[in-house]
């Protein structure tokens, strides 16, 4: 079976003691599957007790959910890459829409937390992804991939199969509508096909996010062009989320 990767994105909930209690009943539900690298984002908070938590798992790592390129200084209120390291954390999301959308992230801020990310060692997870306008005007491929020049801006093509690139059209997140698999294929392949005209191999794994569950996960996983899934709301519960990371295997 082809290396899958299942990342858990918890947004701002699950406090430290709700992570031990996760992490518990989860790692009692599952054991390592060969080829299956797990990943949770836990709130910066979290990030030690999770790491703390999850330690004895060889195939969970940490990240953080956002990070400055900053490695110190006066940013009240931001997260460091050697801050999240410290806590546990050996990567992170760059780029996530809400990050985007919500609080104004930049394309070029992309680029220097992906940039701050690879000079620590720790593995940047690129999200790209498109709004319901954009997509009704037929721009889907134009922003997804100007988001991954902007990320990879500063990424020599040696470095490009240490990111993983996450595409999570925006109006599929949190809203039970999801791209359909041949979609998420699509842009996919747009992905790699740039990433390979970049200089990359091509090989770097793209995850899809976006309403993924129980339901339509093993639909989008049966792609070839889909390395894995990125999930808030489905992530959430230790019994579903332990349910998806083991499907089809
Ligand atoms: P949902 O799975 O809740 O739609 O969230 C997707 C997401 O934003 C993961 O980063």
């Amino acid at each position: 079976m082809r290396p899958l990767l299942f990342a858990a994105n918890w947004k701002m909930q699950v406090t430290p003691e709700e992570t031990r209690r996760f992490a518990g009943q989860f790692l009692g539900a599952t054991a390592p599957v060969e080829g299956r690298a797990l990943w949770f984002f836990p709130s910066a908070v979290s990030i030690g007790a999770a790491a703390e938590a999850f330690g004895t798992r060889s195939d969970v790592r940490i990240g953080a959910q956002d990070v400055h390129w900053e490695p110190k200084g006066a940013y009240t209120g931001a997260t460091s890459v050697p801050l999240a390291r410290g806590a546990g954390a050996s990567g992170a999301l760059v780029g996530h829409s809400e990050r985007r959308h919500v609080f104004g992230e930049t394309d070029e801020e992309t680029g220097k937390k992906v940039r701050a990310l690879l000079d620590a060692g720790c593995t940047p997870f690129l999200c790209v992804g498109e709004k319901l306008e954009e997509r009704e005007a037929g721009k889907t491929e134009e922003v997804v991939l100007r988001q991954l020049r902007a990320g990879l801006a500063g990424v020599s093509p040696g470095e490009m199969d240490g990111l993983v690139v996450a595409y999570e059209p925006v109006w599929a997140i949190g809203t039970g509508r999801n791209a359909t698999a041949e979609d998420a294929a699509r842009v996919h392949m747009a992905l790699r096909a740039e990433v390979s005209r970049l200089g990359g191999t091509g090989r770097i794994p793209i995850l899809y996010g976006g309403s993924v569950n129980l339901g339509n996960a093993l639909g989008l996983l049966a792609q070839p062009q889909v390395d894995g899934v990125l999930v808030g709301g489905a992530s959430l519960d230790p019994d579903g989320w332990a349910e998806i990371v083991g499907i089809g295997g």
